[in-house]
């Protein structure tokens, strides 16, 4: 099949959020699972906000001028998030994903460091990931869910308070060198859409959690904190905060403190994610967890 490579425009928006909700639900139903993209129109709100939100890499791929595929590549600082990436159903198989994220990640440089997270369910990604791309499993991440807040009694934590958005460049000067990722961009955005908790302890920040709602869920994470006590009051106190909504974030399975926190204020697992990476990568001393958008799928 003949297919030709080209940057994302505003006016690919509306098919780009068509092939995002077509490729993710039918591998997704395929497995069993309920798709992380229910409609075609949060197809396009996540299009939406994966143009309007850069520094980000956005490719299409086209036949005969009808957009079929996309992927993407957030560049931050050291490091890249690829992902989302998603074919047509009718195109697939046609080899248009493997030079497509081939195309993306030339755009990544000399980074260090690429990764990705992966559903466990979805072996296409494996093949392409892992043999064609280069980008070697590395750790497992819990993808997990809580449906209507939980039903213990919690209070809004005291070390925990909300970031103004002229206090961001703390979070930033903070954040930087423990996640080595330039988050600048990302946690105005968050600032901006959502919120950004933050846990001080004698005035001085011991770790962060950015809360982004959406239109089925409120997504937390990114994290970083010290440990995982500092994780869960985060947790806690955006709990109190947004109440009775669903919610939805990724914990590294080795965390297991915080993911047994988790489960006890009523946390499920939707599904494994396997972190791909290409490049260096080494496990984090920090606690993190991460979210949706924009680090990839
Ligand atoms: C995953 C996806 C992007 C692959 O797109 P595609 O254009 O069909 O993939 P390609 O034809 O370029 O194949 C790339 C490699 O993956 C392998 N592959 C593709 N589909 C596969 C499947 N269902 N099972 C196993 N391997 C598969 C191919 O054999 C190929 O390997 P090769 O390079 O060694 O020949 C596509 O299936 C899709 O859109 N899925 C839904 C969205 C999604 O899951 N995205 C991934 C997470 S961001």
């Amino acid at each position: 099949m003949n297919f030709s490579i080209r940057t994302m425009t505003r006016d690919d928006i509306s098919r780009v959020g068509e092939i995002l909700y077509e490729g993710f639900s039918a591998v997704a139903a395929k497995y069993g699972y309920t798709s992380n993209i229910d409609s075609v129109q949060e197809g396009r709100l996540l299009a939406w906000a994966l143009f309007h939100h850069g520094p980000c890499e956005r490719l299409v791929a086209e036949v005969e001028n009808r957009v079929v595929g996309t992927t993407c590549l957030s560049l931050r600082g050291d490091f890249a998030g690829l992902g989302p990436t998603a074919i047509d159903p009718s195109c697939q198989d046609k080899a248009i994903a493997r030079e497509l994220v081939s195309t993306v990640l030339k755009k990544a440089g000399n980074l260090q460091s690429v990764r990705t997270f992966v559903e466990a369910f979805n072996p296409a990604i494996f093949s392409l990931g892992y043999f064609t791309l280069d980008l070697i499993p590395v750790a497992e991440s819990l993808d997990l869910f809580l449906a209507g807040g939980t039903e213990q009694s919690l209070n809004l934590c005291s070390g925990v308070d909300q970031v103004r958005r002229e206090d961001l460049e703390e979070v930033y000067t903070y954040d930087r060198p423990r996640s080595k990722l330039n988050r600048r961009t990302d946690l105005e955005y968050f600032a901006r859409w959502g919120k950004v908790f933050v846990y001080r302890s004698q005035s001085q920040i011991r770790g962060f959690l950015a809360c982004l709602p959406g239109s089925r869920w409120v997504q937390l994470g990114p994290l970083l904190a010290e440990g995982e006590e500092e994780a869960e009051a985060l947790f806690r106190h955006a709990l109190v905060f947004f109440k009775k909504e669903n919610f939805r974030t990724r914990v590294m399975a080795r965390d297991i403190s915080l993911a047994k926190a988790l489960k006890k204020l009523g946390f499920r697992l939707y599904c494994v994610n396997i972190l791909m990476v290409r490049g260096a990568w080494r496990p984090s001393q920090y606690i993190e967890t991460f979210g949706y958008f924009p680090e990839g799928v």
